[in-house]
């Protein structure tokens, strides 16, 4: 065989090398999108958080839907806000989304001084989640919610919700 035919088979063995690759991959990414699931079972992503251990003063984060929530039981010293709170047996809870309303850093919450700061550009947010210093544009927001005795359910908009959000 003449140099260049061989070198015509290989060019066209690597040919068909790259289209099968490229193939398989297509194939892969119609396999995982198979396996992802539906939008809608997403959505339905719940959070429940039993708040009857939390102790007066005690701040607690946990994840919904991949994003920072932050739980406060108010203490003696933190003044109710009908607002902001939501009441459970004699509790006055705080639950906000832990995502700075300035560029969306996550504010830590400083318990000497009752603030959530954020160490990215200085905001400040008080107890009950609203802005009191610096970039942020508005208080942290409230995710949906629901009450189910003393458990917080994440992902529903239950009556407290909306009382809340209706009067923000
Ligand atoms: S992102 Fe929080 S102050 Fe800018």
């Amino acid at each position: 065989m003449s140099i260049q035919k061989q070198e015509r088979r290989d060019f066209i063995g690597m040919a068909f090398g790259a289209v099968a690759a490229v193939g398989g991959a297509f194939a892969l990414v119609g396999m995982k999108k198979s396996w992802d699931p539906l939008p809608s079972v997403k959505a339905a992503g719940f959070t429940t958080v039993d708040l009857s251990p939390m102790q007066p003063g005690e701040f607690r984060q946990v994840e919904w839907r991949k994003k920072p929530i932050f739980i406060l039981k108010k203490d003696d010293s933190m003044k109710a806000n009908p607002k902001r709170d939501i009441v459970i047996g004699d509790g006055n809870y705080i639950v906000t989304i832990g995502l700075c309303t300035h560029l969306g850093c996550i504010p830590s919450w400083s318990p000497s001084d009752k603030l959530f700061k954020c160490a990215c550009h200085g905001g400040e947010f008080n107890a009950d989640g609203m802005n009191v210093f610096g970039p942020p544009p508005r208080p942290l927001d409230i995710p949906p919610f629901k009450i189910d005795g003393t458990k917080l359910v994440l992902g529903e908009e239950g009556p407290e919700y909306k009382k809340l959000v209706a009067t923000v």
